[in-house]
């Protein structure tokens, strides 16, 4: 049974090959019955629009059904275990998409539960994203091998995916983040060692010259809201703008996975501007989704 918990439960054929399937997926407007009869339930610890809708609605392009839950309103958050819940579920539904806190509560619905678990984001890693945002990539530039991608940010869970996936895409990834906020040095070294061309500063400035994709993302994640205010010191010079961009390669496009604070990570110029690819990011949810919803069921 497959279980897609981070980038890393891929082969590096399989991750390429998921690119070029949400691609023709998204070409061809894709439909199909592989999940008929199925229904997955949608458990969601913390707020989503985009990963939450492009699950249900993908989920129906393939002809299966969902059911969308939060702590709020099942016995979760009256703490009913983990364990507890993923063996019921196990019982009602035939998979599990699910947004939390710690990756360690993902890796306990795999052991207790029995049926295909989905990673929709957690402190450590939010890999359908990052495969969303390399399909948006793979769009406009098909070869990854000559690209540089820059992330100006937080050392947070789109920084770990995106290290994973330089393990599997040859770009060069320059990560640069302030001190104090770097990305979790085991997952660095292990994306390192295996052959990962990734560089991390404290200077986004050096990060970003001759970057062909700048990609941001919030300051202060889901459930660090209380450091906001010292994220703001702290971030000071890691803003997307046009100074920023002016330093990187005339045809550079800027990735976010949104919601964006404006006037924080970027402006509002660039985020709107003629260089920005948000949007198609946000639609390229859908289209990856139903990528990985069939690997997951079919390889
Ligand atoms: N990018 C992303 O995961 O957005 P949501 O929080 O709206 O799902
Ligand atoms: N790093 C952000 C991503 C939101 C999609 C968070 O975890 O809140």
């Amino acid at each position: 049974m497959n279980h897609f918990l981070s980038i890393r439960d891929l082969k590096q054929s399989e991750a390429v090959a998921l690119v070029r399937r949400a691609h023709e997926m998204k070409t061809s407007g894709f439909r199909s019955d592989l999940l008929a009869g199925k229904t997955l339930a949608l458990i969601f610890e913390k707020a989503s629009t985009r990963t939450r809708t492009s699950f249900e609605v993908a989920i129906r392009h393939l002809g299966g059904q969902t059911m969308f839950m939060t702590p709020r309103d099942s016995q979760l958050g009256r703490s009913e275990p983990l364990k507890d819940t993923a063996r019921v579920l196990s019982r009602f539904v035939d998979g599990l998409v699910i947004r939390t806190f710690g990756q360690e509560k993902l890796e306990e619905f795999v052991q207790y539960g029995s049926i295909p678990v989905i990673n929709a984001l957690t402190d450590e890693y939010h890999p359908c994203q990052i495969m969303s945002d390399l399909l948006t990539m793979y769009e406009r530039t098909p070869d990854f091998a000559d690209l540089v991608v820059a992330w100006v940010g937080d050392g947070n869970n789109m920084a770990h995916s995106w290290i994973n996936a330089a393990v599997y895409f040859p770009f060069q990834l320059n990560i640069a983040v302030p001190k104090g906020y770097e990305p979790d040095q085991a997952i660095f070294e292990r994306a390192s060692e295996m052959g990962a061309k990734i560089w991390i500063t404290h200077d986004p400035r050096e990060a970003v010259e001759g970057a062909h994709y700048i990609n941001t993302d919030v300051w202060a994640s889901m459930g660090q809201e209380e450091e906001q205010k010292k994220r703001e010191k702290a971030f000071a010079g890691f803003q997307v703008n046009g100074d920023m961009l002016a330093l990187a390669d005339a045809s550079c496009k800027v990735l976010h996975c949104l919601p964006a604070h404006r006037g924080e990570e970027i402006i509002e110029e660039v985020l709107e501007g003629p260089q920005s690819l948000v949007w198609d990011q946000a639609e390229n949810r859908l289209h990856m989704q139903k990528a990985i919803l069939e690997w997951v069921y079919t390889s």
